[in-house]
């Protein structure tokens, strides 16, 4: 197999824990560059609508400091739009918002919104920016994605890591591994995330042509135990262990 898939680290719940007093600590640059130090290839920011975690702020001085690429994740609004054409992250996800949910819960519908995202899509790509599209391993959602222009996608994989009995488990790695192959068979980079920890992220960072993985939750929790450059590089172990 032999492929080396990217590690994207999403620091939103370093800034939960910041905001929860109110200050500075933990220090959400300090964290990211430490990130990076320990071996991740990019590092993921979700602004929401809300700004429950990462604020406008904080987008302004990631983007000046990182050595790695940035990856903001974005509802498809014109004011988020507006901001990255401000800020010029190497890359945006288009994510599903809404309000009261704790975490995003479902791929986008391209389908039923195509003239609208087509046309952020655009204005994104144009500015040079890379545009993803966090999508369900669904073949229409794909070959959607790839009608509106976008040259990435990021499969959810929040049913895989909620599959509760091995042969679900099976199942949903299998449409992930479909979804994945009709993606590449369209021209189209294929990323993943969502729910990926230590225990389940093997099999995905396996998935033939896999380019990133983003990855927050599990990662940022692990690291209460074990430090954050330690958490990094085991998931980077995992992963280029599965790809060998
Ligand atoms: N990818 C996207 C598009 C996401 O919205 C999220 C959650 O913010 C992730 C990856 C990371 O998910 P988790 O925090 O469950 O690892």
């Amino acid at each position: 197999m032999n492929q080396y898939v990217r590690l994207g680290v999403n620091i939103d719940h370093v800034a939960t824990l910041r905001n929860a007093r109110g200050g500075q600590d933990p220090h959400l640059l300090q964290m990211a560059l430490a990130v990076e130090e320990a071996g991740a290839d990019g590092i993921t920011i979700h602004l929401r609508e809300d700004r429950r975690h990462i604020r406008d702020e904080d987008v302004w001085l990631l983007r000046s400091h990182l050595r790695t690429p940035m990856n903001l994740e974005m509802a498809a609004t014109d004011e988020m739009v507006r901001i990255a054409l401000k800020a010029m992250p190497k890359a945006c996800c288009i994510v599903p918002e809404h309000r009261r949910e704790v975490t995003t819960e479902g791929g986008l519908n391209v389908v039923g919104q195509l003239s609208e995202l087509g046309m952020q899509v655009a204005k994104l790509s144009d500015a040079g920016i890379e545009v993803s599209l966090f999508i369900d391993a669904d073949r229409d959602q794909i070959q959607a994605a790839h009608d509106i222009g976008a040259p990435v996608i990021e499969l959810h994989t929040g049913e895989y890591a909620n599959a509760s009995t091995p042969q679900t488990v099976d199942h949903e790695l299998e449409r992930l591994e479909e979804a994945s192959a009709f993606a590449q068979s369209l021209g189209l980079v294929v990323n993943a995330g969502h729910g990926l920890t230590k225990f389940n992220v093997a099999p995905i960072a396996a998935i033939e042509g896999m380019n990133e993985l983003n990855i927050g939750h599990s990662l940022i929790a692990r690291s209460l135990m074990v430090g954050l450059p330690t958490a990094v590089r085991e998931f980077r172990e995992i992963m280029d262990r599965a790809c060998q």
